[in-house]
């Protein structure tokens, strides 16, 4: 569909699909409660500030790479249908297909609070068959407002049971790692990929002085973003999930990544960002049976302190 299309038969008031970066197209949503930019390609949440805030509450880098078949680095991309490197398959993405392929939109509402709903289904191509060869479908339905809603709907429309691993990996705006924390998970157990994989349980809230790179598992609970600097508590309120994973890259990995920018204060774009990501990993992976459908979902807003 052409943008001229797509703002004929889903535009809004507070909603209009433009061109941004590496030729994409973009929903921009501006309404009372907040704005929001979405990428087409991976369905994937730019940004999103609510109108409360001075500052967004989803982070993306400056030094982000927009392009057909890249992976932005920042936003909500979202990790379908594996999460992680794929179980058997070394040369498949690592977190799935989704966040790089092309999503429709299939709907658009204003509701009566004024929030913005916009619709979302991936599209599957020859790759996405070839590595993940189940009849499913992937909806993903963005609530922009004072608060943001994210819903990852998969559907199995196949004659047998299927099996999903799954993330809605946000990356949060905060005013330095060295003094956010993130409560929530205590006593929650976790694997940690920092350290080889190893078992542990987390004693207190998560403060972070080096690599974080954790799957907390079985674990239900809401997340708070606790951040001193910026003044503010980002709550992460989530269903349908059973997996929590924390990650920061620390200096080193986020220069090999190179795509973290200087950041606002000159000291790495990685400092101001921490990612906390809702979904189903490791043992959690979701079983959906023949003809049903599973929904992770997740409401993100942002409070003073
Ligand atoms: C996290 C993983 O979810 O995503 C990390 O636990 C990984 O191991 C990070 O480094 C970023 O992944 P990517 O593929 O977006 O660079």
């Amino acid at each position: 569909m052409t943008i001229a299309d797509l703002n004929s038969q889903y535009g809004q008031p507070g909603l209009s699909f433009v061109e941004g970066g590496g030729g994409l197209t973009f929903a921009e949503i501006d309404n009372a409660g907040g704005h929001a930019r979405i990428c087409l390609q991976g369905a994937h949440i730019v940004s999103w500030t609510p109108k409360s805030q001075a500052e967004p509450v989803v982070w993306v880098s400056d030094m982000a790479k927009y392009g057909l078949g890249k992976s932005i680095r920042g936003g909500v991309p979202v990790c379908w249908p594996w999460f992680g490197p794929h179980a058997t398959e070394q040369g498949f993405p690592g977190h799935g297909f989704a966040r790089t392929t092309m999503w429709q939109v299939t709907g658009s509402e204003t509701l009566a609070n004024g929030d913005t709903r916009v619709k979302f289904m991936l599209m599957p191509n020859d790759q996405t068959h070839s590595q993940f060869p189940k009849a499913c479908r992937a909806e993903l339905i963005a609530t922009v407002g004072a608060t943001l809603q994210v819903e990852l709907v998969t559907t199995n429309l196949d004659n047998e049971a299927i099996e999903i691993g799954e993330a809605l990996h946000t990356y949060f705006r905060i005013g330095d790692i060295g003094t956010a924390t993130v409560t929530g998970l205590e006593n929650t157990g976790y694997v940690d990929k920092a350290d080889g994989g190893q078992h542990k349980t987390q004693s207190g809230a998560i403060a972070f002085s080096g690599e974080v790179d954790r799957v907390y598992v079985g674990t239900a609970a809401e997340c708070v973003i606790v951040d001193p600097d910026l003044k503010r508590r980002i709550r992460v309120a989530k269903t349908g999930s059973r997996s929590t994973v924390v990650w920061t890259p620390w200096i080193e990995k986020a220069e090999k990544m190179g795509d973290f920018g200087p950041g606002r204060n000159n000291q790495g774009g990685w400092r101001e960002m921490v990612c906390v990501e809702s979904g189903n990993a490791l043992d959690d992976v979701v079983s959906i049976p023949a003809g049903e459908s599973h929904t992770l979902s997740v409401v993100y807003s942002a409070e003073p302190m």
